[in-house]
């Protein structure tokens, strides 16, 4: 099956060409153009980050590599392998764990991940069933009701469900919504992990701290259109100010010039802002060297930038909205 082959591998593992969706132009409905002249190179190995708000098109982009929706134009390769004229390798090739959490709640994790294993032809001497739920920690539960299983664990089933024909790239659509914080930290862990053993992982989210952490390059849509696409790190750096709010235990008359490089601001006798880059200096660095100071924090807060704040810098200039849906 699909083993890392150096000499044969892609570079990237999945290339979009000017990709476009129109839902509704086929009927009387006003024509809703969900991804528009999208291109997108995912390296091979990489863990990328699809981040956009709601309806910004990402499941359709998915879902178009998937091979469950039909795109209205443009090209995308998995794998090398065109989703048209080479479908079946490139279906072979891309797992997908879908947004939406549907699961038979009356088999088994076993069953399930057979029944899939049977759909993409993996015969039964080359299956895996145990050693996948166990990669998804659910080796225990492998003859339980999934029924019984906690949304969290139904989410990794799922993912269990799109590695069992070991496909070279693993997708995620949204795959924190609704699941509790232990039971990500839990499924990042394994998505981490099989990354870390060569899986190409696409995810799309809408939280930019959740692309922040896991991807190393991130992608950010909007009105289906990419608006930025580059390595984390440099993402970061353009989103690298946050502010912090202090209330002091005791009003400060002024403000101690060792704090001078957080370009401090009294905006109250007992409150003070400061500025500083998180990606240099974390934020209990900051809170440590204003008691150094000799000022007692009574309360703090800092503000978050966040998916809002990228979307006002990168839309900035950028006067298109949907006025060609409209159209
Ligand atoms: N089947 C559909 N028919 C019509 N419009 C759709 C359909 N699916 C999605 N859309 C619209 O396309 C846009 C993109 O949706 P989607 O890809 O689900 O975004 P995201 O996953 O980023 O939230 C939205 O405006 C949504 O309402
Ligand atoms: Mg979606």
């Amino acid at each position: 099956m699909s083993q890392p082959n150096a000499d044969k591998d892609p570079e990237f593992a999945v290339e979009i060409e000017g990709l476009a969706k129109v839902y509704g132009s086929s009927n009387k409905q006003t024509p809703k153009h969900a991804l528009k002249d999208v291109n997108l190179k995912i390296r091979r190995g990489s863990f990328f980050g699809l981040l956009g708000p709601n309806g910004a098109g990402k499941s359709t982009l998915i879902n178009i590599l998937a091979g469950l929706v039909n795109r209205s134009g443009g090209t995308a390769k998995i794998w090398g392998h065109d989703i048209d004229t080479d479908m079946r390798a490139a279906r072979r090739s891309i797992g997908v764990v879908p947004q939406e959490l549907n699961i038979d709640p009356f088999f088994t994790p076993r069953e399930l991940l057979d029944l899939q294993a049977g759909l993409f032809g993996v015969p039964q001497s080359e299956r895996q069933t145990q050693e996948v739920l166990d990669a998804v920690g659910l080796g225990d539960k492998a003859d339980a009701y999934t029924r019984s299983l906690s949304g969290g664990m139904r989410r990794r089933l799922l993912v269990g469900k799109a590695m069992v024909h070991r496909p070279p790239v693993l997708v995620l659509d949204e795959p924190s919504a609704g699941v509790d914080v232990d039971l990500r930290r839990q499924l990042w862990t394994h998505v981490k992990r099989m990354n870390e053993a060569g899986t190409t992982v696409l995810l799309t989210t809408h939280y930019l701290e959740e692309a922040e952490a896991m991807c190393d390059e991130i992608a950010i849509i909007n009105h289906g259109r990419i608006i930025a696409c580059e390595p984390t790190a440099e993402m970061l750096s353009r989103l690298d100010a946050r502010e912090l709010r202090v209330d002091l235990a005791k009003p400060a008359n002024e403000i101690p010039k060792s704090l001078n490089k957080y370009n401090p601001v009294l905006i109250q006798p007992d409150c003070l802002t400061l500025s500083f880059a998180p990606s240099k200096t974390p934020a209990r660095k900051v809170l440590a060297d204003i008691e150094a100071a000799g000022l007692e924090v009574r309360d703090f807060a800092t503000t978050e930038s966040d998916l809002e704040d990228i979307f006002i810098r990168l839309t900035h200039d950028d006067a298109e909205d949907d006025a060609d849906d409209a159209a």
